[in-house]
């Protein structure tokens, strides 16, 4: 029997829910392309630590549906030290891995192009995970449906309270410097306000929207902001004192990392996976596997990782309706 290759897979930075679903597709079409399949844990801290095993069937069976990763993951400091790095390369060789696939986000894919100048023989491939969906070159990183999900069902639970009450409920959203994951919460739970970096915006238009709408009727309001922007008290003062309406804050936070992975991105998982070890196998020695409407293709990480994501025009476009036009 000809040697099989070896490949291994990390999860590294913040998890996401769909990283379970490609552990599953990647034991189980590394074993049905002839690759032997490895999982590294605790993603580039376990990789410098030698936490690195061969995987199997059993390993990955009941998974599917479980949010989070199993093989853990980490924010490695130690990794931007070369020391470790070299230690990581090491161990990757002491296995015999020749290719290495790693689920994160940019700052996981500099790291990889740091990894591939600094070894020989080793093929690495991305793959865009994060809630944030900030990352440049793909339209869609995988996690990033069941965020929003998870924020849909917060909003209209939240809705039920604020209508009964009359409140105003300031809802903040994740997504690090990007306000994606808010303004599409926005849009889709039908919120009153959107607040995000992208979008400039003007409390007095808001203010004159806003007594409008009281006189017309209206109750209560629901307002979606970016983390980014990190005005959350503020504005919830601003309903108080402005618009006269008692006001609470509800910070989701982490339950937007977690939960029960949908079928869309167990689905991405499964396209992402397959492309990614598809790429390695053609020869792919440095790549991001980017989504697009036209498909998945590769990307160079310099495509990807050193530029900066712009949210689709359309959408901002949606956005900018909010704090202006109405
Ligand atoms: O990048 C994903 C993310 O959840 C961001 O939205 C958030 O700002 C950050 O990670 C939180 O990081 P940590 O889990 O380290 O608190």
């Amino acid at each position: 029997m000809p040697n099989r290759k070896n490949i291994a897979i990390l999860c590294s930075g913040g998890d996401v829910s769909g990283m379970n679903a490609a552990l599953k597709r990647f034991v189980e079409y590394s074993i049905a392309k002839g690759l032997t399949p490895y999982f590294v844990e605790s993603g580039f801290e376990g990789l410098i630590d030698n936490k690195i095993y061969q995987a199997g069937y059993s390993d990955v069976a009941g998974i599917i549906s479980r949010g989070g990763t199993k093989i853990y993951t980490s924010r490695s400091k130690r990794f931007m030290e070369q020391v470790y790095r070299k230690k990581a390369i090491d161990n990757l060789k002491s296995h015999q891995i020749e290719h290495l696939i790693v689920l994160g986000g940019d700052g996981s894919f500099k790291g990889i192009q740091v990894l591939n100048n600094e070894s020989e023989g080793i093929g690495f491939s991305g793959i865009p995970s994060t809630i944030d969906n900030d990352i440049a070159g793909t339209e869609y990183c995988l996690g990033v449906d069941t965020a929003l999900n998870v924020i849909k069902y917060a909003i209209d639970s939240i809705r039920d309270t604020a209508s009964s009450f009359g409140r105003a409920f300031v809802i903040e959203a994740m997504g690090r410097e990007c306000g994606y994951l808010a303004l599409v919460s926005a849009l889709t739970s039908g919120a009153e306000m959107c607040l995000i970096p992208e979008i400039p915006y003007k409390l007095d238009k808001y203010k004159e929207r806003f007594e409008k709408e009281i006189k017309e009727g209206r109750e209560y309001f629901i307002a979606v902001v970016s983390e980014a922007l990190k005005n959350s008290e503020e504005i919830a003062q601003w309903f108080e004192k402005e618009i006269g309406v008692e006001s609470r804050i509800t910070v989701l936070g982490h339950i937007q990392r977690g939960g029960n992975p949908t079928v869309y991105d167990r689905l991405m998982a499964f396209h992402f996976v397959t492309n990614a070890i598809d790429g390695l196998l053609e020869g792919e020695t440095c790549s991001i596997v980017c989504y697009s409407a036209c498909g998945f293709h590769h990307k160079s990480i310099d495509d990807v990782a050193f530029k900066k994501y712009q949210i689709d025009s359309d959408l901002l476009k949606l956005g900018m309706e909010y704090g202006h036009a109405r």
